[in-house]
C-alpha cells in the first residue's frame, strides 16, 4: 500500500479518497509543521499532500528519498515548491486551479466593495457604540459603479474578477506580464502597467509569485496611482513591497488597500495593523466550504493518479 503524508488537516472528502487506496498519515496539530518536523514526516513516502505554507525544497526531496513520486499541492499557487528540483528527480508536482477561480473572484470583490465603502470600519464603529444616528458626513467612501478597474494579471482569476465588473458598469483595464492575456471575450483594454496604475480607481492583483513578479508593485508603482485609488491583493504577498505600501497608506499616496496576503505570512507589517484605510484578511480568498472541499478532492485525485501511473488532473511540471 502506498504511504502518503498530509501536512495539515484538509476537508474529509479528499482524505477519504486517499484512505481508500493508501496508508495516510497526517499532521493533526492545528499549525503547520516546522521544517525539521516536515523533513522527518516526509521520509519514505510515495506521495506528499502539501500546503502553500510548506517549503518543499531540495533538502526535503533528498530526505524523502527516491520513493517519492508526487507532491500534490493543495493550492493553485506553487511558489512554495522548488519545481526545478522536483523535475530533476522526476517527481510530479500538481496543483488545484480552476475550482477556486470563482470563489477567489467573489472574495476579491468583497474586499473591493469593503474597502471602498468602509464596511469593516463601519462595523467596528457600530460595535464600539459610536453610532449615534444618521449623519450626512459619516464614513464617506468612494463609489464603485462607473469607475475604472485595473487588473494586473488577466489569467483565470483576473478574468473572473473582470467578468463581475460589468454589473457595476466599470471600465476594465488589464495588464498581463507575459502576453496580452485573454479575458475570455470580455471588454478588457490591455495597457502597460504604468498606464493601468495611473488610470485605475481600483487596482486588483492576480499574478502568480515568480521571480519577475516579486515586488512588481513597489514605491514607484504606488506613487503612480491616484490618491483616490485602492489596491486589492489576493495573489501573493511578495508581489507588493509591504514596506512601501505601509508608507503609501500612511502618507495617503493612495486612498486604501484591501489585502488577503502578506510578504511574510503570518507576520504583517506593524505599520498596517492600526491603519483605518486598510482591510487585512487572513489569506481566505478561496475559503468557501464548497471550494475547499473540492480542492481536497482534486488534490487527492491528482496524487492517486500519479501513483497509478495515470495523468493527474492538473500537473505543474512537464517531465
Ligand atoms: C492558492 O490556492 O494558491 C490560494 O492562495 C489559497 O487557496
Amino acid at each position: 500500500m502506498w504511504s502518503i503524508f498530509v501536512t495539515r488537516r484538509i476537508p474529509e472528502a479528499g482524505l477519504n479518497l486517499l484512505r481508500q487506496e493508501c496508508h495516510v498519515e497526517m499532521n493533526r496539530q492545528d499549525h503547520p509543521l516546522d521544517h525539521e518536523e516536515f523533513l522527518e514526516s516526509a521520509k519514505e513516502r510515495d506521495g506528499l499532500l502539501t500546503l502553500l505554507t510548506d517549503k518543499v525544497d531540495a533538502v526535503l526531496m533528498d530526505r524523502a528519498g527516491s520513493r517519492l513520486k508526487v507532491i500534490s499541492n493543495y493550492a493553485v499557487g506553487y511558489n512554495n515548491i522548488d519545481v526545478v528540483e522536483a523535475n530533476r528527480r522526476g517527481i510530479v508536482v500538481t496543483n488545484t486551479p480552476e475550482v477556486l477561480t470563482e470563489s477567489s473572484a467573489d472574495f476579491t470583490w468583497a474586499l473591493l466593495l469593503g474597502i471602498a465603502r468602509r464596511i469593516v470600519e463601519g462595523d467596528g464603529f457600530t460595535r464600539a457604540g459610536k453610532f449615534k444616528g444618521w449623519n450626512p458626513l459619516l464614513l464617506l467612501g468612494g463609489d464603485v459603479h462607473g469607475k475604472t478597474l485595473g487588473i494586473v494579471g488577466v489569467g483565470r482569476i483576473g478574468t473572473a474578477v473582470a467578468k463581475r465588473a460589468s454589473g457595476f458598469n466599470m471600465k476594465v483595464l488589464g495588464y498581463h506580464p507575459q502576453s496580452k492575456g485573454k479575458a475570455g471575450g470580455l471588454p478588457v483594454t490591455f495597457v502597460s502597467l504604468e498606464d493601468l496604475l495611473r488610470e485605475s480607481d481600483f487596482v486588483s492583483i492576480h499574478v502568480p509569485l515568480i521571480e519577475q513578479t516579486y515586488h512588481l508593485i513597489g514605491e514607484d508603482q504606488l506613487r503612480m496611482m491616484k490618491p483616490t485609488a485602492y489596491l486589492i491583493n489576493t495573489s501573493r504577498g511578495p508581489v507588493v513591497d509591504e514596506i512601501a505600501m505601509a508608507k503609501a497608506l500612511k502618507e495617503k499616496w493612495i486612498a486604501g488597500a484591501a489585502l488577503d496576503v502578506y510578504e511574510q505570512e503570518p507576520r504583517i507589517h506593524p505599520g498596517l495593523l492600526n491603519m483605518p484605510n486598510v482591510i487585512l484578511a487572513p489569506h481566505i480568498a478561496s475559503a468557501s466550504i464548497e471550494t475547499r472541499t473540492e480542492m481536497s478532492i482534486i488534490a487527492a485525485k491528482n496524487l492517486l493518479a500519479v501513483l497509478k501511473g495515470e495523468p493527474p488532473l492538473y500537473r505543474v511540471n512537464s517531465n
